[in-house]
């Protein structure tokens, strides 16, 4: 069985597609068949980022409505290995008991399996992932997206669920202007283990014209390392002002 990972956050817009992305790139590089899983309806965006959106002909709405999974899984433009299943572009295509049964396919077919969920505490599906899927908490370093990544955290352990966090979007100069005093002080916050701090990057921010991520620069670097740690290796951070 492959592992599964559900990216979420309390708010919007903090990173949590560009982290999905960022991470599958990664794990395809550690060898992993990777599926990458779109599950904000009606706001679908990782086919852009991966280059697949021409090719992009059925979603994850018509796998749950029967046809065969392979018949809906692209593959990303630049990396091997990495596939997509993009999310409905109507909302309310998503049925519980059938997206159950898909993500159990899906992590018997593939390494590791990334489930790119809006923001928010509706959890109404995060159930129907195996027991054993870890829920990745990405935060900003902002105190309102702290917070909220603290009140999804709660919620999270509420129904047994484990995650880690992810702060997304670092810069140094924001701790030389006090925003958090030092990464310690957003993990005490957040109130959740780290897993990884990704940098901010103007490449990040240019992944839906480029489709593609550097493999020496500073950013994927992060991922890898949040990837390695993932597979159980121990990896140090980097001070922060190398990050
Ligand atoms: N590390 C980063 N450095 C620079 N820009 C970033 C970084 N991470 C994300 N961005 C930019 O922030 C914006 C929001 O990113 P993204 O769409 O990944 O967020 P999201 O949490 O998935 O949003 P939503 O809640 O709408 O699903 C995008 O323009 C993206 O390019
Ligand atoms: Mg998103």
């Amino acid at each position: 069985m492959g592992q599964v990972y559900a990216v979420t956050s309390g708010k919007g817009g903090v990173g949590k597609s560009t982290v999905a992305v960022g991470l599958a790139f990664a794990f395809t590089k550690l060898n992993k068949r990777t599926l990458l899983v779109d599950m904000d309806e009606g706001l679908r965006c990782l086919d852009l980022m991966l280059g697949a959106d021409k090719s992009a002909v059925f979603d994850l709405s018509d796998i749950l409505m029967g046809r065969d999974m392979s018949d809906a899984v692209y593959e990303a433009e630049n990396a091997d290995g990495l596939y997509l299943v993009p999310a409905p572009s109507d909302i309310g295509k998503i049925d519980a008991f059938s997206f159950s049964a898909f993500a159990r396919q899906a992590a018997e077919e593939y390494d590791t399996v990334i489930f790119d969920f809006p923001a928010g505490i509706d959890f109404t599906l995060y159930h129907c992932l195996p027991e054993d899927s870890l829920f990745l908490t990405v935060a900003v370093p902002d105190p309102v997206s702290v917070r909220d990544a603290a009140a999804v955290s709660r919620k999270l352990s509420d129904i047994s669920c484990n995650s880690r966090l992810i702060i997304n979007n670092f810069t140094y100069s924001l701790i030389k202007h006090g925003i958090f005093q030092n990464i310690d002080s957003m993990i005490d916050s957040a109130g959740l283990q780290l897993l990884g701090v990704v940098p901010h990057s103007e490449e990040l921010m240019l992944l839906s014209v480029r489709h593609n991520i550097k493999p020496n620069g500073k950013p994927m670097a992060a991922f890898l390392r949040i990837a390695k740690r993932l597979c159980g290796e121990h990896i140090l951070l980097p001070k922060p002002k190398k990050i």
